[in-house]
């Protein structure tokens, strides 16, 4: 089967299964399933960085079959997570995650002029986290006492698209200033010698001097957290594409060409390149998330490096097609064997964000994607 018909009959068997899943979760924002049921974030925790993923399922969905119970269901989700807009310590620099597949998707789908005021608020709130000393965007919360107030994660490249939107949106420079400020500091601290990625850094908020690196959700401080290498490979391709700064695009190069080279041989992703060899845990999110982005860079390479991107991702998503992707119209996730953390109690379970990456990615190969970064 060539690649695209390959792709288009994942695509048929995703809207077949997701209609099913949605009709019977219409009213929740999931984040993993119990017993093959999705659970409920809008009870557990409203302000839970992956409560935008469900919504943006729903956008993705709305977009390929213009069946209006995805628009309902998504706009539903928007709206609960106004409880979470409200609430100052549940913001922070996931908001990119939360409200661009959310309220912003909406704006861009039917020009909801709410859906704009929502969005701008979580982008003014997140150019809000910009440390003028240190240059970087501030990563999580603490307890008031500023333990992190100096702390970066590789994963707000993700989160930076919020702030190209905003410039965009309103023309005001300071969005795309501070984005760009951000991304260069990350490709000074949190890409190594070799194109592997840290998870988090430190840096002094107070003068700007660079402190340290943590290990964060990977096996150890220096190690290789697959999802982290996932979030630099897209993060970065999507600074470039927005910003057109080709040192963002060499970037997203060097850390997929690290992620490339350590692709097992089973096709199958761990949760770290660097965990011990006896160690077999994985994490399918890292794989559709470092597919995406890879998919993304072959769009904006030569024709000869665009192969090599290209075919890396269809290898990626195949494998985990005939190997991770459960079918059963009973259960409600799709992607199994995902990992939030190393060092959690509990990995290898369904996460929302798994499934999302999944289906951006067999819709880009596609070209079914709304494309919401
Ligand atoms: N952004 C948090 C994670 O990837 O787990």
């Amino acid at each position: 089967m060539d690649d695209l018909k390959w792709a288009k009959n994942v695509s048929e068997k995703i809207k077949k299964k997701v209609a099913v899943v949605a009709e019977r979760n219409k009213h929740k924002i999931p984040y993993t399933t119990q017993d093959k049921i999705f659970d409920d974030m809008s009870e557990k925790n409203i302000c839970w960085w992956t409560n935008g993923f469900w919504g943006g399922i729903m956008w993705q969905l709305y977009h390929a079959t213009k069946n209006d119970m995805y628009r309902q269901i998504a706009e539903e989700n928007e709206i609960k997570l106004d409880q979470n807009l409200m609430k100052a310590r549940g913001l922070d620099h996931d908001n990119g995650f939360k409200w661009l597949p959310t309220a912003v998707a909406n704006y861009k789908v039917t020009g909801n002029q709410e859906s704009r005021n929502r969005g701008l608020l979580a982008a003014n709130n997140l150019a809000g986290r910009y440390n003028p000393v240190g240059k970087f965007i501030r990563a999580w919360n603490d307890e008031g006492d500023g333990s992190k107030a100096g702390w970066a994660i590789i994963d707000c490249m993700m989160n930076l698209p919020l702030l190209y939107w905003a410039h965009e949106e309103t023309k005001d420079p300071r969005f795309i200033q501070i984005a760009m400020i951000h991304a260069d500091m990350a490709e000074k601290y949190f890409i190594r010698a070799d194109g592997s990625v840290n998870h988090i850094i430190e840096i002094n908020p107070a003068n700007g001097e660079f402190q340290k690196t943590y290990g964060g959700q990977g096996y150890e401080e220096g190690s290789s957290w697959t999802r982290g290498q996932a979030w630099a490979i897209y993060g970065f391709a999507l600074s470039y594409m927005h910003t057109k700064k080709e040192s963002y695009l060499n970037a997203a190069k060097r850390v997929a060409n690290y992620f490339i080279a350590n692709i097992p041989n089973s096709g199958l992703i761990p949760v770290d390149f660097r965990q011990p060899q006896d160690c077999y845990l994985e994490d399918s999110t890292a794989s559709a998330i470092a597919a995406c982005g890879m998919l993304e860079i072959a769009k904006q390479v030569s024709q000869t490096e665009s192969h090599v991107y290209q075919n890396a991702a269809l290898r990626l998503m195949k494998v985990l097609e005939q190997e991770r992707c459960n079918w059963d119209e009973d259960c409600d996730h799709i992607l199994e064997k995902c990992t939030a953390a190393f060092h959690d109690r509990e990995h290898e379970f369904a996460i929302i964000y798994g499934d999302y990456y999944f289906i951006e990615a067999i819709w880009k190969l596609t070209g079914e994607e709304l494309f919401l970064w």
